[in-house]
């Protein structure tokens, strides 16, 4: 056996690959900026169209800017009927396979698909974004037996969502929480999906294989799977009694509690706020204030952990608000999703203006100039 001496960063924990002007955070304080502006106002005066320009072309849009961008989106929310096709030959797949799918297959149906230019790249970020949601609600349709609502170019980005995977008009309450919701995902920094949406771009592949790339590896519990996970310990908690017992077991079992933690944030991360007072009020309003009853207990029970930077994160909330408002539990990752391709085209936008091939290396741990046996001769 043989070890190279190396310094390894496993993970690349703490390791800075690259510079960006697409978002900030100091896991230190729980602070998150988009192109400079604070999520914190984001939150409670953007809309998920304002916030996807921002983060996609790094300004506030103006008045006529953001009309423009809005009548860009609205336009471009259809899918090829060969497409659909997909969704339904994928139909009984998870959510985000689907979705995963059926991004890579709109590669054939995009004119842009091979142009990597920054311009070609925005065009195609902008009819992902609008096409993602059309894509998640007709498979949600599908599966159930149901037809695929069609997109209704009168509503916003959020109510279009909502509208699609009900057939009916969302109560604008409703509407208004995952629009905030999306404000919320729309962009992270080099979070896993981005790295690897980013190593994708850094072999120059274009933006379809690099946005596929991001929803393949945000499907894991480790990262936007997250929220489906805190839903069900919900559900096996079943009453506020219950928390600190199963938190408790758990973690003595050598078990995670979901929906807290996080790689940089050793904080409370500044989204799981917007989100704890949205669950809070929705709970309310629905009639149904136990769910929030139990998670807060779970953060009372986990409140030790906070000495070791373990806090509640952006998911510990969020599939309480979707549970409420009726939205299937595997459909949860793939409204992150939908949030994020603003956030993932702008890192590969970033990526292609100042390309390196992100490759690095991983040490040898194995045998070395080993004797080829015959496999007659092998015992
Ligand atoms: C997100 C996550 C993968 C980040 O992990 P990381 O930066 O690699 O940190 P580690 O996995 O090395 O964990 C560091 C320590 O904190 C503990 N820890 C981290 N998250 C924990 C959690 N959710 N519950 C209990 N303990 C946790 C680990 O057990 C580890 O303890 P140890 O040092 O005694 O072994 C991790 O916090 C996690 O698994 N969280 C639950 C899943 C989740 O909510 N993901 C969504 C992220 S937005």
């Amino acid at each position: 056996m043989t070890e190279e001496k190396v310094q390894l960063y496993r993970g690349l924990r703490e390791v800075y690959i690259d510079r960006t002007t697409s978002s900030f955070i100091d896991g230190d304080i729980g602070k998150l900026l988009y192109r400079g502006y604070n999520i914190d106002d984001l939150a409670v005066k953007s809309t998920f169209e304002e916030t996807a320009y921002l983060v996609m072309y790094g300004e506030l849009p103006t008045r006529e800017q953001l009309a423009a961008f809005d009548s860009e989106l609205k336009a471009s929310r259809g899918l090829p009927g060969e497409i659909l096709d997909v969704i339904k030959l994928t139909r009984n797949s998870h959510p985000m396979d689907v979705l995963r799918t059926a991004i890579s297959a709109l590669s054939a149906y995009d004119a842009d698909t091979e142009d990597n230019s920054t311009e070609a790249t925005l065009r195609k970020g902008v009819r992902l974004t609008a096409q993602a949601p059309t894509i998640v609600a007709a498979h949600a349709r599908i599966r159930d037996g149901n037809d695929p609502v069609d997109p209704d170019p009168s509503v916003n980005h959020a109510t279009n969502f909502l509208q699609m995977l009900n057939g009916e008009a969302p109560d604008p309450q409703d509407a208004a929480l995952i629009d905030k919701d999306f404000v919320l995902h729309a962009e992270h920094g080099i979070n896993a999906s981005a790295f690897g949406a980013r190593v994708a771009a850094s072999t120059i592949a274009d933006l379809h294989c690099a946005i596929t790339t991001g929803v393949a590896v945000l499907k894991g519990p480790s990262h936007g799977g997250a929220a489906e996970e805190v839903m069900k310990m919900a559900q096996e908690i079943g009453s506020e009694e219950n928390a600190e017992k199963y938190v408790r077991d758990r973690l003595d079992g050598g078990g995670r509690i979901m929906g807290f933690g996080h790689r940089v944030y050793k904080a409370i991360d500044p989204r799981s706020v917007h989100l704890q007072e949205d669950a809070k009020a929705l709970g309310e309003r629905k009639g149904e204030p136990g769910w929030f009853g139990i998670l807060q207990n779970v953060i009372e029970v986990m409140e030790p952990y906070r000495r070791r930077g373990i806090y509640q994160n952006v998911d510990f909330f969020s599939g309480t608000i979707y549970y409420l408002l009726g939205i299937p539990d595997d459909l949860f990752i793939s409204i992150f999703a939908m949030g994020r391709v603003p956030g993932w085209t702008a890192q590969v936008v970033e990526q292609f203006e100042n390309n390196i091939l992100l490759r690095p290396r991983l040490q040898y741990t194995g045998e070395m100039d080993r004797t080829y046996v015959p496999i007659e001769e092998r015992s």
